[in-house]
């Protein structure tokens, strides 16, 4: 490094911009680092240094300036001043941004050549550059030096594999700022995607602001205060102050659509009707086919999900009800007032997980399904969809929807997002319907990402390494229906931005590469290593993500009625684990786990760290024999 940094000094002193062969110089090769990895790399075996303040070229068109703008800003943290100049090609040591119209570039593809003579990022449409942009920043170091940036000579040709490439923020069930949805905008667009989902309503909150029904935010956006685990909270008393919560206002959200319109991301509103709809409900009880007295819920549990193959039930009904005709104006107010705010071509209706025990119960129900002819409740469901794909199409939008809403009969325009694995994806694009893969076994980054003894409890787990598995296109399935995937981040479990950022990275590097590259470029080992790169410029930028690749992975089983045996493993190659069973810390220079371990009859707990060379990389992991007597059943 040292070696590399006297000739880049070097190249310094003798120019503003010189390519240094490497057989000559000796300089380290270039390491590809770049998340999601590009179509095409060439490289030239060379060093650039292009001199800061970085100045930076474009033809006179007013997105290419405002991108300039961005990026200088970016590059020149030393100067207030931009170096934004109008110019027709690169010159050394410059950076020129160029529309072209070469029929050879596809949507929102990009060309970027890095040459002696300058850099010249070249695209079809402004979303190409603006992706061109990012990839360039990925190839400048993590800390930029004062003097001048070093990037490899190279031509990079690059476009993206699907055109939805997604993230679901879930801001219901805990609220999150604009400031900090721009946030994770400014974080998501680094990797290339496209979309924000923001599920706006649930049962715990309706958080944007419907001029028409003042009170879905007046009541329906607040509730108990609460901390600890979601979902098993203690009821709130009647009297208990409803202060946690939030709303965004018209002006916020037109604010946020085009925060997200400049950075290419299009804004996905969902409704979710007519379940989860409790918020809803609390503020105009008469949307519900159950009267009553409704309440936000603040993370109490209302819903009983049974298993062994039986429906879930509500122990109170959080349903709008499809047999009422108010229902339906209710909702022609809201998404017309929902259309107008965001211009992306789709909403969201929501559609999963209706209990429809109440509405088993509901006279005006039957009296329905009397009217209608209909046979059972998938029917009903059915039967609301379609009306509300009407209003949604009547407000000059599309429609889409969570798998359920193939249940009863799909809807004739709408869009599907599969989330019960792929098979609703599958079954939508046989009928000619588009498609959103977004699979919870793969796709579902609110599940925890290493295992359940050190991460902040969730339900089921998703590791880095599965999420990287997730194929959104499967075989046999028409290509032009599957418009792409996203991964979900619901919020239960998700208290503040910072977590949500822990949550997110690096399972949306993985998601964001399988949206972006080519199948065939996809690499484990490759990938993993480039992500552990990533983590610098994540610690960089201040943002948090979960270290959870270095954390072993258990397999757990018994040898005889009392003995228990711990096989370990990790995610990523080249760590040591050590252990130890007598309380003490390990480190580097404990035992390394070579052969299953026999857990000794009276030890209390495992405690593990895994190393690298030496130095402990991993978070100490300290495992319960307790727990491991449960995972091996042992009584
Ligand atoms: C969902 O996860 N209920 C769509």
């Amino acid at each position: 490094m040292k070696k590399l940094l006297l000739i880049l000094s070097l190249a310094l002193l003798t120019g503003n911009i010189t390519a240094q062969p490497l057989a000559r110089k000796k300089a380290a090769p270039w390491n590809n680092q770049l998340i999601p990895q590009p179509v095409s790399v060439k490289t030239e075996g060379r060093w650039v240094t292009v001199p800061v303040p970085v100045v930076i070229l474009t033809s006179n068109n007013e997105e290419l300036k405002k991108m300039a703008a961005g990026l200088s800003s970016k590059l020149n943290p030393q100067t207030d001043k931009l170096l934004i100049k109008d110019g027709s090609e690169a010159t050394p040591g410059t950076l020129f941004l160029s529309l072209s119209d070469d029929p050879s570039l596809p949507n929102e593809g990009y060309r970027l050549k890095v040459t002696a003579a300058g850099i010249t990022l070249s695209a079809r449409e402004p979303a190409g550059i603006f992706y061109g942009i990012q990839t360039l920043l990925q190839l400048f170091p993590v800390q930029m030096d004062n003097k001048a940036l070093v990037i490899p000579a190279l031509t990079i040709e690059d476009y993206p594999r699907f055109a939805w490439r997604g993230l679901m923020l879930d801001v219901s069930r805990h609220f999150f700022t604009v400031a900090q949805v721009k946030d994770y905008i400014d974080q998501m667009v680094k990797y290339k995607f496209n979309l924000l989902h923001l599920h706006l309503t649930d049962d715990q909150g309706w958080r944007i602001q419907i001029k028409s029904l003042p009170k879905l935010t007046d009541i329906g956006a607040w509730r108990v205060d609460k901390t600890g685990t979601f979902g098993r909270f203690s009821p709130p008393a009647a009297d208990e102050p409803r202060t946690y919560g939030g709303f965004y206002t018209q002006e916020d959200i037109k604010e946020l659509v085009r925060y997200a319109k400049d950075r290419f991301v299009n804004i996905l509103p969902e409704i979710d009707v007519p379940g989860h709809s409790l918020a809803a409900i609390a503020s105009y009880p008469e949307l519900s086919c159950t009267p009553g007295n409704y309440a936000v819920n603040s993370g109490e549990s209302f819903m009983i999900w049974p298993g062994g193959g039986q429906h879930f039930y509500g122990t109170l009904d959080n349903t709008i009800c499809p047999a009422l005709e108010q229902s339906f104006e209710f909702l022609d107010k809201v998404f017309t007032e929902v259309a107008e705010l965001f211009p992306f071509e789709y909403i969201h209706m929501g559609g999963d997980e209706t209990a429809r025990n109440f509405w088993e119960k509901s006279e005006q129900i039957k009296s329905l399904m009397q009217k209608q002819g209909f046979k059972n409740l998938d029917e009903v469901q059915s039967y609301f969809v379609k009306r509300v794909e009407k209003i949604i199409n009547s407000k000059g939008k599309k429609m889409i929807g969570w798998d359920e809403i193939l249940d009863g009969g799909l809807a004739p325009n709408a869009a599907v997002m599969s989330w019960r694995g792929m098979k609703g994806g599958i079954e939508a694009a046989r009928q000619g319907h588009e498609v959103v893969m977004s699979p919870t076994d793969f796709a579902y980054i609110d599940y925890m990402q290493g295992d359940a003894v050190i991460e902040p409890p969730v339900y089921s787990t998703l590791r880095l390494k599965k999420a990287y598995q997730f194929e959104p296109l499967p075989e046999g399935v028409d290509p032009s229906l599957v418009k792409g995937g996203q991964a979900n981040l619901w919020t239960e479990q998700v208290y503040t931005m910072r977590h949500a950022q822990y949550m997110t990275w690096p399972r949306g590097m993985a998601i964001a590469e399988v949206l972006w590259s080519p199948k065939e470029k996809r690499n484990w080992t490759d990938f993993s290593a480039r992500v552990e790169k990533h983590f610098e410029r994540l610690d960089a930028a201040g943002v948090k993500y979960a270290p959870s690749i270095y954390d072993p992975i258990f397999e757990v089983s018994k040898k005889d009625s009392n003995t228990i045996v711990v096989k370990l493993s990790t995610e990523i190659e080249g760590l040591s684990i050590h252990y130890s069973f007598d309380n003490s810390f390990p480190d580097a220079y404990y035992p390394v786990y070579s052969e299953p371990l026999i857990v000794p009859k009276d030890a209390v707990a495992l405690k593990l760290i895994t190393c690298r060379d030496k130095q402990p990389i991993g978070r100490m992991l300290v495992m319960p024999v307790t727990e491991l007597k449960k995972r091996a059943g042992i009584k």
